[in-house]
């Protein structure tokens, strides 16, 4: 791999005029370095944004859904080579990388075919007395330079989900991926260049939020604005934005309700996985488990016994579960978040220490809900599990959060999973399932806190389009 990288601008590489040491976050060790776009750089690449908007926005449907195609296949020819990176950058472990680098050619395959079948609409004029005589239809039309601010999480997955719709309904992109997880990104530069896309149609650009992020807010040649990170940024984004249309994808502290009769057994395994998977740095992490009470120490035996089996070691080793954080200052908020739960009266069924630049695996159990552990989103492997007495409570619960984006009920009662499905506060249910689950066709956004806006690719096309009235008088 070639240590320095470039900015990528108008289809072109661009040396940067300073550079930034990307350190693993598993050893610290010098993985490349990554170029600090100035203001002058962050001009070109909205200037080419731009110019690119007429060529792209002419392209038939069927030549962007090529290019995303051969995206997916290129990507799927460099498959290994891109799951390492990731682990390398993000300390993400090999075997979750290469799941998330399956997703991501599936995403690029699913924004191929939307390309295709972006929906107009015909509309019925005269069913308004005045409107007589008229033919008239709705049509999809790009809605202009898309800026796409993506996490350090999914630096893959995530970069997909706003590529891949952007580029189907024909807008091009800035792209200034997290600073702690560049690579993915030029990565999938070079395979969009490789695909055939237009020049200008993708500008990668990494550097300080102060710089880059400031000016992609606050330029008037930009028309969307595609975020996933924290509240507090996004917040502040949209307090800058203006006009812009906006996504904003903002986390969560996901939470489960596990009925009484749910056979504990046959759910532990996924109960695990989506409390530790990736360390818990995924937006929809397991982090509170509300269960009846009849269950709640059959929950905590399965668990523990699952989570002790972990293993803990280099990102790159196949045996590897569970890594490290992506900072120190995380690996600090984290552990004393544990001890703030602790000292509350909460009990440490497993975990709760430092190992390396991570965090063990954390169980505990009876939480006091309005503890950081709780409330806040940990983003760490650390999930609680409370029990309950009484349905509604537990619904009670779950609602509780300033949070609002997946939320996973157990229960063998249609009836309550109905009344869940109606009264969580969520963007998504998963009757039967773990909030943690997603594939990447189907909608997927918050409420509340959780912000607001759709992935999922149709639903992200939405939001990336304006829509144009088109009416003929006879
Ligand atoms: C996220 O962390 O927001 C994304 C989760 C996923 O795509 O699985």
């Amino acid at each position: 791999m070639d240590m320095k990288k470039k900015l990528f601008i108008g289809g072109e590489w661009v040396e940067g005029s300073s550079y930034k040491d990307l350190l693993s976050p598993y050893d610290r060790e010098v993985v490349a370095q990554i170029p600090s776009a100035t203001e002058k750089e962050t001009e070109q690449a909205v200037v080419s944004a731009f110019k690119a908007r007429k060529e792209l926005g002419k392209l038939p449907a069927h030549q962007r859904a090529e290019i995303l195609d051969n995206v997916s296949r290129l990507l799927e020819e460099r498959r290994e080579e891109a799951a390492r990176l990731i682990s390398q950058e993000a300390a993400k472990p090999i075997q979750t990388a290469r799941t998330e680098v399956a997703r991501s050619i599936m995403t690029y395959k699913f924004a191929s075919e939307e390309a295709r079948r972006i929906k107009n609409e015909m509309i019925n004029m005269d069913a308004a007395p005045g409107g007589e005589g008229r033919i008239a239809y709705a049509v999809r039309e790009p809605a202009g330079v898309v800026a796409a601010i993506t996490p350090f999480n999914f630096p893959m997955n995530l970069v997909a989900h706003k590529l891949g719709p952007a580029i189907a309904a024909g807008n091009p992109v800035i792209l200034k991926p997290a600073s702690q997880t560049p690579l993915s990104a030029y990565f999938i530069a070079e395979i969009f260049e490789k695909a055939g896309l237009p020049k200008g149609a993708l500008n990668v650009i990494t550097g300080k939020g102060s710089v880059v992020g400031e000016k992609l807010v606050t330029d008037d040649r930009i028309s969307v604005i595609t975020f996933t990170g924290s509240p507090e940024v996004g917040i502040a984004l949209r307090n800058k934005a203006g006009l812009k249309k906006m996504t904003l994808e903002l986390g969560s502290n996901s939470a489960v309700i596990i009925d009484e009769g749910v056979n504990v057994e046959e759910i532990a395994d996924r109960l695990v996985l989506g409390s530790f998977a990736y360390q818990g740095q995924v937006c929809i992490s397991l982090q509170r488990i509300f269960v009846h009470e009849s269950l709640k120490q059959e929950v905590i035996d399965a668990m523990k016994k699952r989570t002790d089996r972990l293993i803990f070691g280099h990102p790159l080793d196949e045996a590897t579960d569970i890594s490290a954080l992506i900072s120190e200052d995380d690996c600090s908020r984290v552990l004393s978040w544990i001890d703030e739960a602790k000292d509350r009266g909460a009990e440490v069924v497993c975990g709760g220490t430092r190992e390396g630049n991570g965090v063990l695996p954390t169980i505990l159990a009876d939480v006091p809900t309005d503890s950081s552990v709780s409330c806040e989103e940990v983003f760490g492997p650390v999930v609680h599990i409370n029990s309950f007495s009484d349905w509604d409570q537990a619904i009670i619960e779950v609602n509780s959060s300033d949070y609002g984006l997946q939320a996973g009920v157990f229960t063998n009662d249609m009836k309550k999973a109905f009344q869940a499905a109606e009264d969580l506060e969520v963007g998504g249910v998963l009757i039967n399932d773990i909030p943690t689950f997603r594939v990447d066709h189907m909608p997927y956004g918050g409420v509340k806190k959780s912000g607001f806006g759709r992935e999922g690719i149709k639903y992200a096309i939405e939001e990336m389009t304006e829509l144009k009235l088109v009416s003929f008088k006879k």
